[in-house]
């Protein structure tokens, strides 16, 4: 089966598998975080339409033009700190507590799926919120970044645990993915255009079926058991309301 069923069976059809399967991984990106307000990256209104992200992103930019570079890493985080996980979030972590979803993989640096109380969780592009030092390593606390301090430990810059463009994913976080990913029944891809490297391949990866639910079309669709059009915590909800037999909102059997 690909790709063309009504939405009504297409749901159906995912929520079939999801019950079915014995272990199902979730593979999300930023658009799993705009339903909580933070924007995405390639949308009309991401990030990179609006800023060249070699001039804010990247290993060069904070090597010669930190002042840039820490602006645009504080005005997310400023972002971050008036967010909160949505319903999709919370959703998946209570699919993990009732072994339905047995590992998340996120590009997301948000932490929005550890908040929402996912406790399997890969980044694949590190964490936002936690701070290091360019030159040593030294952690720091967010506040001496948002405050514009040096390291405290040898002066050298401070700057987000993410992966910057020119910078290599964490060997850990890689290793893990593409070992839950390969063995996983159901892959569910959730909010991401799958055009940032390696992470685009992760879903070739896996020897399941793979689910895409996004809000655009990507160049991959072709290749997935079924694609569903939509929003990320609006699909995760109706979802849920398939598996649990109950309207979420009141409570009502379905
Ligand atoms: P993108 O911005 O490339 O893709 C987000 C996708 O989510 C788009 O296809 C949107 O249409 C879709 N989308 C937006 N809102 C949605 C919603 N509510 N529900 C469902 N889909 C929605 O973001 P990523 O694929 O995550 O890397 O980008 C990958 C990486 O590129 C990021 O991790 C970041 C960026 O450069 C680093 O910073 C290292």
């Amino acid at each position: 089966m690909n790709g063309t069923l009504p939405e009504d069976a297409a749901l159906s059809a995912v929520a079939d598998w999801l019950s079915a399967s014995s272990s199902t991984v979730v593979l999300t990106g930023a658009g799993m975080s705009t339903e909580s307000g933070l924007p995405d990256f390639r949308s009309t209104s991401g990030w990179w339409k609006q800023i060249d992200p070699r001039r804010v992103a990247s290993v060069e930019a904070l090597e010669q033009n930190y002042s840039l570079f820490a602006e645009f890493y504080r005005m997310r985080l400023e972002r971050l700190h008036d967010c909160q996980p949505h319903r999709g979030h919370l959703i998946l972590a209570e699919w993990e507590r009732r072994g339905i979803v047995s590992a998340i993989v996120t590009q997301n640096v948000d932490g929005l799926h550890q908040r929402a109380g996912s406790n399997q969780v890969a980044e694949l592009h590190g964490s936002l919120s936690r701070i290091r030092c360019h030159a040593c390593g030294t952690g720091a606390a967010v506040e001496r970044f948002m405050n514009g301090d040096r390291c405290g430990r040898c002066g050298g810059k401070l700057r987000p645990a993410v992966v910057l463009f020119g910078e290599m994913l964490p060997e850990d976080a890689w290793e893990h993915a593409v070992q839950a990913i390969s063995r996983a029944e159901l892959l569910l891809v959730i909010g991401t255009s799958l055009e940032v490297y390696p992470a685009s391949q992760l879903p070739l990866m896996t020897r399941g079926r793979v689910v895409m639910i996004n809000a655009e079309e990507t160049a991959l669709d072709h290749r997935f058991a079924l694609t569903i059009r939509g929003k990320a915590g609006e699909t995760l909800q109706q979802l849920e309301r398939l598996l649990t037999g109950k309207n979420e909102e009141d409570g009502s059997e379905k």
